[in-house]
């Protein structure tokens, strides 16, 4: 299902087009064009560019992320990642506080995130 969704800062007029249940909540994403390629554990997905990851991951599993408990501004650090673009070393970062770049991969994350990302790869 294809519909408008809010920006995050909630400018008026500012709104970002996708596809995705996150539209039912206002003020998740922060405006965005397209959807770009995101690898997470070995599973292909696409999710809204200009974005956090964290916000990415919100997008994949609206409900787990948004009541998962995370502080989204790098205090609990639950939403650690290890993550690699191109033939860049993989680091860690936090994905609240990391912009998704088109053909990242999400090499290793935190329990919490497993749980709250599991069974990506089917519609629920
Ligand atoms: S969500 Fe708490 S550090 Fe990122």
């Amino acid at each position: 299902m294809c519909f408008e969704v809010a920006t995050i800062d909630g400018e008026k007029g500012k709104r970002g087009t996708g596809c995705s249940d996150v539209g039912e909540e206002e003020g998740v994403l922060y405006e965005y064009e397209k959807l770009v390629p995101l690898r997470i554990g070995g599973i292909d997905v696409r999710v809204p560019e200009n974005n956090s990851l964290l916000r990415c991951f919100q997008y994949l599993k609206l409900y787990p992320i948004s009541m998962g408990g995370f502080c989204w501004n790098a205090d609990c650090r639950t939403c650690e990642v290890l993550i690699q673009v191109g033939t860049e070393p993989a680091r860690r970062v936090l994905s609240c506080q990391t912009t998704v770049i088109p053909g990242m991969a999400v090499l290793e994350m935190t329990e919490k995130l497993k749980f709250c990302l599991r069974n990506l790869d089917s519609e629920d």
